[in-house]
């Protein structure tokens, strides 16, 4: 046929022609408006976040009468992985920590640096052992080949992702991985901060950072250091080498804060390096002065797959210092109003035993009897002893102070406004 249908000479066939066109024009139509809709209906932020205040039962925002009928499945309760580190002295102050963020259905780690004394090592293996509630459990464990870690050396870093790695191999699937200090306490129960976590998208990564590096361009970007934790037995300070060296140019510097979530996905970015930027960048901040405020930072803005998945905040209330904040003041009782008043389920730092963390083990925390903070999954006698249903939250009034942080977050405009700048 010359021409083909539409070019026909027969006023039949012409006619014929135009029916075939406008009912295969409707017919795209009517594809191309399912196309969209179903598109509309990917649950975005947006409608994670419409959840996060409400009850969860209403319809999400913006759902068209077409894509109404399914209910949005029940969030489903996400796993943390915890890196709980100390060093010398640390051990009473880390145990503590444990119990206040234990929670069965999430995975911890702990570390006592080569710094801390064999015994004490040996005996928060030995606590962690004989606990009736952790070896049941069995979702404790204890970095037995313990690393030497440089207080703002590259050690530091080497430190966290070998623990990231051990939870990596680890069969349970676990969604966001916590880095903290014997020295932070939680300010939220693990039953508020999963309640809220299990409404955010997984690949989010919790990450305080800027490339506005002011001071840090010369004080710490130019000089070059060695760690001697890489190579030396005993512990002792970083030092200074010369020449400086330039700024980077194949890559773009960020600096932050040292605590952190990241993702499973972009955990295993990192630790297992079939893209070369995260090993590069763990070459060059070998020499550079806390790397732990910027590695990941670093990492996570230079790589296209990950740097819209970032929120700019570490999850943590810490009072600085004046600038150059670099140390942060020791909180007291002084500080509980502010540190309620700012929605983190974290702070830091506190002296051992302080009368402002008993302060928050009763009032935000409601610690029970054998230290466990009370959850849905608390069974036995006394209460905590036993493991009823592990995925039963009972969130209190914190998880609402969680949802008032995760909007300013993670809302549509403040969260990409903030990436990466
Ligand atoms: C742990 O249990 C072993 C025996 O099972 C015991 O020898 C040891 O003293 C216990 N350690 C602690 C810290 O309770
Ligand atoms: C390392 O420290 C230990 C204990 O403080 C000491 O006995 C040893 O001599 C030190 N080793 C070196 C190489 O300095
Ligand atoms: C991880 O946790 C430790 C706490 O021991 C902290 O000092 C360190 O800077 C943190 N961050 C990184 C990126 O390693
Ligand atoms: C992420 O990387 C891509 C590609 O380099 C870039 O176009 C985009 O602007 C970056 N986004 C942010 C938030 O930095
Ligand atoms: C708390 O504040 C009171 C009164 O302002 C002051 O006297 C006290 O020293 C403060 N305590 C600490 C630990 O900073």
């Amino acid at each position: 046929m010359k021409g083909g249908v539409f070019f026909s000479s027969s006023t039949m066939e012409k006619k014929l022609a135009f029916s075939v066109f406008l009912i295969s024009f409707f017919i795209l139509s009517i594809f191309t408006y399912l196309n969209t809709s179903l598109l509309s209906s990917v649950p975005t932020i947006n409608s994670f976040l419409s959840k996060l205040s409400g009850d969860g039962r209403g319809p999400p925002v913006g759902a068209s009468l077409l894509t109404a009928p399914m209910p949005p499945p029940a969030p489903e309760v996400p796993c943390l992985a915890y890196l709980i580190s100390g060093s010398k002295g640390d051990l009473d102050q880390l145990w503590r920590a444990l119990h206040a963020l234990y929670h069965p259905h999430n995975l911890y780690v702990l570390h006592l640096d080569l710094d801390s004394p064999a015994t004490e090592r040996r005996e928060l293996s030995a606590l962690v052992g004989n606990h009736s509630l952790f070896s049941k459990v069995g979702n404790v464990h204890v970095i037995t080949k313990s690393n030497m870690v440089t207080y703002r050396g590259p050690t530091m870093v080497a430190n966290t992702l070998h623990a990231c790695a051990i939870l990596l191999r680890k069969t349970k699937r676990w969604d966001w991985f916590i880095n903290l200090s014997a020295s932070d306490y939680p300010l939220v129960t693990q039953d508020d901060l999963l309640f809220t976590f299990s409404k955010l998208p997984r690949h989010l990564n919790f990450v305080e950072h800027t490339s506005q590096l002011g001071w840090k361009e010369g004080e710490r970007a130019k000089p070059v250091i060695i760690d001697p934790g890489l190579y030396k037995k005993n512990k002792s300070e970083i030092f200074w080498v010369s020449p400086k060296r330039e700024l980077p140019d194949a890559f773009k510097l960020f600096t932050g804060s040292a605590w952190m979530a990241l993702s499973r996905d972009f955990v295993e970015f990192c630790v297992y390096g079939w893209d070369n930027l995260p090993r590069i960048l763990l070459m060059y901040y070998a020499n550079f002065v806390s790397s732990p405020e910027g590695y990941f930072q670093t990492v996570i803005c230079n790589s296209p797959e990950f740097n819209s998945t970032v929120v700019n905040h570490d999850l943590h209330y810490i009072s600085w210092d004046i600038p150059p904040r670099q140390h942060p003041h020791i909180l007291s009782l002084n500080d509980t109003e502010k540190m309620i008043k700012s929605n983190a389920p974290f702070a830091r730092k506190f002296k051992k035993d302080d009368v402002a963390l008993d302060r928050i083990d009763k009032e935000l925390l409601r610690l029970g009897e054998e230290n466990f903070v009370p959850g849905g999954w608390c069974s036995g006698k006394p209460l905590c002893t036993g493991v009823g249903d592990e995925m039963r939250l009972s969130p209190g009034p914190a998880s609402r102070r969680l949802a008032r942080l995760m909007e300013r977050l993670v809302r549509k405009d403040a969260f990409k406004v903030n990436q990466c700048v």
